[in-house]
């Protein structure tokens, strides 16, 4: 039994990199997967959609956008076995969330960038959550692209962790610390709305990696020391020079994302001009993962 992420299994690590990497880039193309009902997909679809996860962590829906609402979506979700919704503090009662600009309803949502017209940063969703509520799986559909901007990148945290490891296998070492990154308490008003949750970058569960990370610079604690700084360099330093795995998509309307919780960030974009609708998307995350036996018709 060989074990790629163990620092220990040199020749298993080797192996699966070869694998890894033989594998094409993600394109529009290869990434694509049509539904013709979105809330009721076929068994030929489910499985055209868990086998591109499984290989690429990643897959881009189309589907008209006449058939995209939230009851919808989480039809979708529970046809792909996935059970166990994670809503954040501005999700419905369902866990969707609607992502738009907010409009000044006073309800705290334009402090948070994902609420506004700025760019997102590299990051992995959830990564402030408590270390048994971790998103595996998050998907997120275009209602309404803005005219110009609002692009997103992926990156599968595969070939993160490949090319670190490649770079200095303690990048890795420093990455999978159990300290290694920490998101401090979110209290407003002496109340604690989240506890303090610390961390590896890198974890392995069930055999498959998983990733938790933000390239924020504020409200978050690394560990202290040069391996950790080095590694974290490092990191930010893969985002501007990776380019042939990272996928770069402006989502349309009636289109959509489902990973594995792979790292994406988000390009700036236009407000709405009078009388345009407002970029709008829906997401919901799960802490369930697609596997190739877990979906249900
Ligand atoms: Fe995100």
């Amino acid at each position: 039994m060989f074990n790629p992420f163990s620092l220990t299994d040199e020749s298993g690590y080797q192996r699966w990199r070869r694998a890894r990497l033989a594998r094409p880039a993600p394109s529009a193309a290869r990434l694509r997967v049509r539904l013709a009902r979105l809330a009721t997909p076929s068994e030929a679809e489910l499985e055209a959609i868990a086998t591109r996860l499984a290989s690429d962590a990643m897959v881009l829906i189309e589907t008209s956008p006449t058939q995209l609402d939230a009851a919808a979506l989480l039809a979708l979700g529970h046809a792909l076995g996935l059970r166990r919704t994670e809503a954040n503090h501005f999700a419905d009662a369902r866990a969707v969330s609607r992502i738009t600009p907010t409009d000044g309803q006073g309800d705290g949502r334009g402090d948070y960038i994902p609420y506004t017209e700025r760019a997102l940063n590299w990051h992995t969703d959830g990564y402030y959550n408590a270390p048994d509520r971790q998103v595996q799986t998050w998907m997120l559909f275009c209602l309404h692209p803005a005219r110009e901007g609002g692009e997103n990148h992926l990156l599968d945290p595969e070939i993160a962790y490949l090319r670190l490891r490649d770079a200095n296998p303690e990048h890795i070492a420093a990455l999978m610390h159990p300290e290694a990154f920490g998101i401090p308490a979110h209290v407003v008003d002496g109340q604690v709305l989240r506890p303090e949750h610390c961390g590896p970058v890198f974890s392995v569960h069930g055999g498959r990696l998983h990733m938790r990370y933000s390239a924020r610079r504020r409200h978050v604690r690394w560990r202290q020391g040069p391996e950790t700084e080095a590694a974290r360099a490092a990191l930010d330093e893969l985002f501007s020079r990776e380019a042939v795995f990272t996928f770069t998509h402006k989502l349309s309307a009636g289109q959509g994302l489902i990973t594995t919780n792979v790292l994406h960030d988000r390009s700036a974009f236009t407000p709405a001009a009078p009388g345009e609708p407002a970029r709008e998307l829906l997401r919901i995350r799960y802490i369930d993962r697609v596997t190739t036996d877990s979906w249900t018709l």
